[in-house]
C-alpha cells in the first residue's frame, strides 16, 4: 500500500487541484506539528505532571486545566513566527493575538480550541484540538475581533486531532474530508482515510440526557421518538453514545454515522458549544463528508457571528437524520 503523508496530500492538493496555497500548506503543517507535540504531552499524563487544574479561568469563566494552557501555548509558539498568519484567536485567550512585529505577517487567520473535552483529561478519556482557517479581510493590517467575525462558509480549511488510543487528524480543505493517523515511531501523519463519507441514515444519537428537562419541543420530540424505538413512529431501535468530548463524538459519527446534538435549551439559551472554534470547523468537516450541520432552524455555516466567543446550538451528522430534526424545528414554529 502506498503510504501518503500529510505533506504529500497537501502538495497534491496544491499541484493538481490548485486549492491549497503554499502558505496554507505551511499553516496546516505547523498546526499538525503542534498537535503531535500536544499528543506527546497528553500521552505522558501524570508522569510529566501535566494533569490537574491550572488555577485560572478562561473568558467564559471555565476553570482551565494545565493541559488547556499547555496546548494553547504550543499552538501560539508554533504559529507566530512562520509568516503564514495575520492573527490567531483561541477559546483560551480573551482577545485575538496579533503576530508580533518582529515576524512577517501572512494572509490567514487561525481560530482554535486547543484542548476540546478537557474535563476528560484527568480521567484518561479522549480529548482533541479543533481548528479553523479564515482569510484575513482585504486591507486589514492589524486584525481585531471584527476580522474574525466571518460565517463558517468562508472557512478555507478546518480540522481536528483526537488524542485517543491512536492519534488521528481529520482535515478538510474544501475538497472532501480525509483522515491521517500519527505514526509515532516515524513522527509522521499517514493518510488512513482517503474519503470519509458519513452514512446518511443512522440508529445512533449523542446528546447529554441530563439536559432533558430543559429541551425545546423539537429536540424532545426527536429524542422521544428515538427512545420509543421499534415501538414508536421510527420503527427501529436506536442506541445512544455520549463521550462528552466533541472531537471523539464527531469522529465516531464520521466513522459510522450518527447524530450529535448540543442544542439551544432552557439552560443553554445560546447553545453550549462555541461557534468559531467548535461549531463552524465541525460543520465544514461534516458537510464535506456528506453530512449536515444545523443550529436548529438554520445551517450553521450560514450564521453571521457577532462575537468571538459566541456560542451556538449544534445538531450534526447523518444527513437524513439532521434534516428530520430540522423539519421538527420548522413544524414547531
Ligand atoms: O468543549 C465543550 C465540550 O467539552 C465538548 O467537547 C463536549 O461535547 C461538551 O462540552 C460536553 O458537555 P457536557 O459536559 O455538558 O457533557
Ligand atoms: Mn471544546
Amino acid at each position: 500500500m502506498r503510504r501518503v503523508s500529510l505533506t504529500q496530500y497537501l502538495v497534491e492538493q496544491q499541484r493538481k487541484q490548485g486549492i491549497v496555497s503554499a502558505e496554507l500548506r505551511l499553516l496546516i503543517e505547523v498546526v499538525a506539528r503542534a498537535c503531535k507535540s500536544i499528543s506527546n504531552a497528553i500521552s505522558k499524563g501524570a508522569l510529566a505532571g501535566v494533569l490537574g487544574g491550572a488555577g485560572s479561568d478562561n473568558i467564559q469563566g471555565e476553570a482551565q486545566k494545565k493541559l488547556d494552557v499547555i496546548a494553547n501555548d504550543v499552538l501560539v509558539e508554533a504559529n507566530e513566527w512562520g509568516g503564514h498568519l495575520a492573527a490567531m484567536a483561541s477559546e483560551e485567550m480573551d482577545l485575538p493575538l496579533s503576530i508580533p512585529n518582529r515576524y512577517p505577517k501572512g494572509e490567514y487567520l487561525l481560530v482554535y480550541d486547543p484542548l476540546d473535552g478537557s474535563s476528560n483529561i484527568d480521567v484518561n478519556v479522549s480529548v482533541g484540538t479543533i481548528f479553523s482557517v479564515l482569510r484575513c479581510p482585504e486591507g486589514v493590517v492589524e486584525p481585531d475581533e471584527k476580522a474574525f467575525l466571518q460565517a463558517g462558509s468562508k472557512q478555507v480549511a478546518a480540522g481536528f486531532a483526537v488524542y485517543g488510543p491512536a492519534t488521528i487528524l481529520v482535515l478538510t480543505v474544501g475538497n472532501g474530508t480525509v483522515g491521517f493517523t500519527l505514526d509515532r515511531e516515524m513522527g509522521s501523519w499517514i493518510m488512513t482515510e482517503e474519503k470519509i463519507e458519513i452514512p446518511v441514515d443512522t440508529k445512533e444519537f449523542a446528546i447529554n440526557m441530563s439536559n432533558a428537562r430543559n429541551w425545546t419541543p423539537p429536540i424532545k420530540r426527536y429524542i422521544d421518538e428515538c427512545i420509543a424505538g421499534s415501538t414508536g413512529p421510527r420503527g427501529k431501535d436506536f442506541n445512544m453514545r455520549w463521550v462528552a468530548s466533541m472531537v471523539a463524538d464527531v469522529y465516531r459519527i464520521l466513522s459510522r454515522g450518527g447524530v450529535f446534538m448540543y442544542p439551544v435549551d432552557a439552560k443553554h439559551t445560546g447553545g453550549r458549544l462555541r461557534l468559531l472554534y467548535e461549531a463552524n470547523p465541525m460543520a465544514f468537516i461534516v458537510e464535506q463528508a456528506g453530512g449536515a450541520a444545523i443550529n436548529g432552524p438554520q445551517r450553521i455555516m450560514d450564521v453571521q457571528p457577532e462575537k468571538l466567543h459566541q456560542r451556538q446550538g449544534v445538531i450534526l451528522g447523518s444527513k437524513n437524520e439532521v434534516e428530520l430534526v430540522g423539519r421538527y424545528y420548522s413544524e414547531s414554529k
